[in-house]
């Protein structure tokens, strides 16, 4: 393999002259104002070493990258007993949708959709209130980076709660069926703070370590979670992670993957690296358009994939 600076260099140079750059999501006031010429990319590794290149160190709006995060959180609280109240299949359908809900009683078809999202906000509410609940969540992800600078954009969050009527829609729909059971208006602050969460793709991809490394912080040694369920979460990644593109993702990346509407994709090659990119442009299902041509291209110089022959190794073999 070539060395991964030059890769990642190349891959920068070629992403800041791409013309196509897809569309901006300016359904969220403060990301319309969003430069698309922005192109970063991060990738941690293994044995701890960093490579960056572009915008890797810009911050942007995490937005549904946080989704594995809180899901982390909220298995962490609940356990297992979570999935009575969220799916684990991939929806097929758009990230915002409400029309799966009512056949399926008020049950989000996996945590990576809005709806599903909601839901595990809910179930962090269980022990405080929404200030408590955010700073808690704020403290996880600063503990997984070591970075004590990474802060919610309070203004992002404010413009969300003031235009988010799909989200409140979606959170109604669920309390009617008995599947939200906190006031709509404090499960709604505290999902929408969470998505405001203000990173850069260093940062992101220091955050999804643990998922690279089977559920420990390489750094600590602490465990954040088992390895099975580190191995969980990278399922749903692969599977509902780029919502009804995930199919599409697993086909061109072959690594599970999760995408933000702030541009940003946390992809994980399991055992190798974790790695972020971040391109605000974003194609017709709102995952960024030159972030998965840059893993695209990044997995065909690495060779990373979960479907890669040495990925599945005989128990007998392992290191
Ligand atoms: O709820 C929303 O619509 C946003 N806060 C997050 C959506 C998102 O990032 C979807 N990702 N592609």
């Amino acid at each position: 393999m070539a060395d991964l600076q030059h890769i990642l260099d190349d891959i920068a140079h070629d992403m800041a002259g791409a013309t196509e750059r897809g569309r901006i999501a300016d359904y969220i006031p403060d990301l319309a104002a969003v430069d698309p010429r922005h192109f970063g990319i991060a990738v941690v590794d293994a044995d701890g070493r960093t490579f960056l290149a572009g915008d890797a160190t810009t911050r942007f709006s995490v937005q549904s990258i946080t989704k594995v995060f809180s899901l982390t959180m909220a298995l962490g609280t609940t356990g297992d007993a979570l999935w009575q109240r969220v799916g684990r299949e991939p929806s097929g359908t758009a990230f915002n949708s409400i029309v799966q809900l009512e056949t399926e009683q008020g049950i989000p078809r996996n945590p990576f959709i809005n709806a599903g999202a909601i839901v595990i906000a809910d179930v962090l509410l269980a022990r405080h209130e929404p200030r408590e609940t955010i700073a808690e969540f704020v403290r996880f992800i600063r503990q997984l980076t070591g970075d004590d600078s990474i802060v919610i954009d309070r203004h992002v969050a404010a413009g969300e709660q003031a235009t988010g009527y799909r989200n409140v829609a979606l959170a109604n729909y669920m309390r009617a069926f008995g599947n939200i059971r906190h006031p709509v208006e404090k499960v709604l602050g505290t999902y929408f703070h969470q998505c405001a969460l203000a990173m850069d793709c260093r940062q992101l991809a220091m955050a999804g370590r643990y998922l690279m490394m089977g559920g420990t912080d390489p750094e600590t040694g602490r465990s954040v979670v088992t390895s099975q369920r580190a191995r969980r979460i990278l399922a749903l990644m692969l599977t509902c992670g780029h919502y009804d593109a995930s199919g599409d993702f697993a086909f061109r990346v072959g690594l599970p993957g999760k995408s933000g509407v702030g541009g940003g994709i946390l992809a994980i090659a399991p055992g190798s690296a974790s790695i972020a990119v971040w391109s605000p442009g974003l194609d017709a299902k709102g995952n960024s358009l030159l972030g998965r041509r840059a893993l695209e291209r990044l997995v065909q110089h690495t060779g990373w994939s979960v479907f890669e022959p040495m990925a599945c190794v005989m128990p007998d073999n392992r290191p």
